[in-house]
């Protein structure tokens, strides 16, 4: 065994990591597995997992591996010491700091940030006291900064923000006091937007975007070639659940009526007022795990596509399973979940079509998947 990852590899499928904090860092397990192990590793676990549960979809779709240098999202942490910041991520299973210079996962432009933003973070960073970057990319090179454990009242100069944002070409810089809290926009020189199809919505601070631009094309890609057997017309509905700012539902907007449900307010607010500007689009706020939707209120769509977090979405998925949607899409980041989610289709009368693996979390453990599943 390594002391990477709790999985054990042959020596003959082992290579030397590229990256020079690899044995520090936690971030990446499977640095030292060469590509080609690395991807049938990936694929036969998921193989495993569904075989245990008696799944089989009809087709297998030739999974997409998004490599590494295409992460367009980052969240840090950074210590200010002295005169001195110091950043990284979390140790393998620690809550320690491992320093990092720079991170082969990331897009080149978040790479050069990361090397500016020790310096930059120095007027901002407290002494002494952990906080968490987060950047994401959006449309057009907009980087969105989300600084996480400072407040207001720790009232840092318009300037020195300004200087951050200046430094390091972020177009938005917020605070928030912890996870838990709202954030403050500190400095909006422009609101990121991001453009899905047909929709462009202004994103919230911290807004959920896919990890990758190339992973979301795939992801997308997966999700409308699952609706490729159905007749849709422009008026017809699709009902994209766990929606996000709308990754999935813009690209449907291109051939049906979309109803998007999101139950994190910024984002759904985003959608909601995104859909001013479109006759064939509307959104929602709704916690689905405490409200999934019932069948009496699914007679109308003829698709539905879920895309909930790790925790899967069983509780829609036990109504989804009674109704006679003719198709039914699930995207997961999380294969377990995924597999008992989808066995309560199958259960229900859900035929499993299609599945596709799409490795957005390079040289992780993670994969997402994309299930098609139809009624028989
Ligand atoms: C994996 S993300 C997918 C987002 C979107 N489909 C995309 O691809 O960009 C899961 C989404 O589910 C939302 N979510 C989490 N818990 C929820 C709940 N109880 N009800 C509704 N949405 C929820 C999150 O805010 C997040 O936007």
């Amino acid at each position: 065994m390594t002391q990477y990852t709790e999985f054990e590899f042959p020596p003959e499928q082992l290579q030397k990591p590229p990256c020079p904090h690899f044995k520090e860092c936690g971030s990446c397990q499977l640095q030292h597995v060469k590509q080609e192990s690395y991807e049938a590793w990936k694929e036969q676990r998921v193989k495993a997992l569904l075989a245990e549960n008696n799944l089989e979809p009809e087709e297998w779709k030739p999974s997409v591996f998004v490599g590494a240098g295409s992460r367009r999202r980052v969240s840090l942490n950074i210590l200010r010491e002295d005169k001195n910041v110091i950043l990284g991520y979390n140790k393998f299973h620690s809550h320690d700091l491992a320093l990092i210079e720079d991170c082969l996962l990331l897009t080149p432009q978040l790479s050069k940030i990361i090397k500016i933003l020790p310096a930059a973070m120095l007027k901002i960073a407290p002494k002494g006291h952990l906080i968490e970057v987060m950047i994401q990319e959006a449309d057009e090179g907009m980087f969105d900064c989300l600084i996480t454990g400072l407040d207001e009242s720790g009232a840092r100069q318009t300037g020195e923000i300004a200087s951050l944002a200046e430094k390091c070409g972020f177009c938005r810089v917020s605070f928030r006091k912890d996870t838990f809290s709202e954030s403050v926009t500190q400095i909006a020189i422009h609101t990121p937007k991001k453009t899905n199809g047909a929709l462009c919505v202004l994103l919230p601070a911290g807004a959920f975007l896919q990890p990758s631009a190339l992973g979301e094309i795939a992801l997308v890609k997966a999700v409308m070639d699952g609706l490729s057997h159905i007749k849709l017309g422009k008026r017809d509905k699709v009902i994209d659940l766990f929606s996000g700012c709308g990754t999935f539902a813009g690209e449907l907007l291109s051939r049906c009526s979309v109803h998007a449900v999101e139950g994190d307010w910024p984002m759904a607010s985003c959608l909601i007022e995104a859909a001013k500007g479109h006759a064939r689009f509307s959104a929602e706020i709704r916690d689905l795990y405490k409200e999934p939707f019932v069948n009496r209120e699914l007679r109308n769509y003829k698709a539905v596509v879920f895309d909930p977090p790790r925790a899967g979405a069983k509780e829609q998925c036990q109504t989804l399973a009674k109704s006679d949607i003719p198709v039914i899409i699930g995207v997961s980041c999380n294969p377990a979940t995924f597999a008992r989610d989808s066995k309560i289709l199958t259960s229900g009368g859900y035929q499993f079509k299609s599945l596709q693996i799409v490795d957005q979390f390079s040289w992780s453990t993670h994969v997402e998947l994309v299930g098609v599943f139809e009624k028989i």
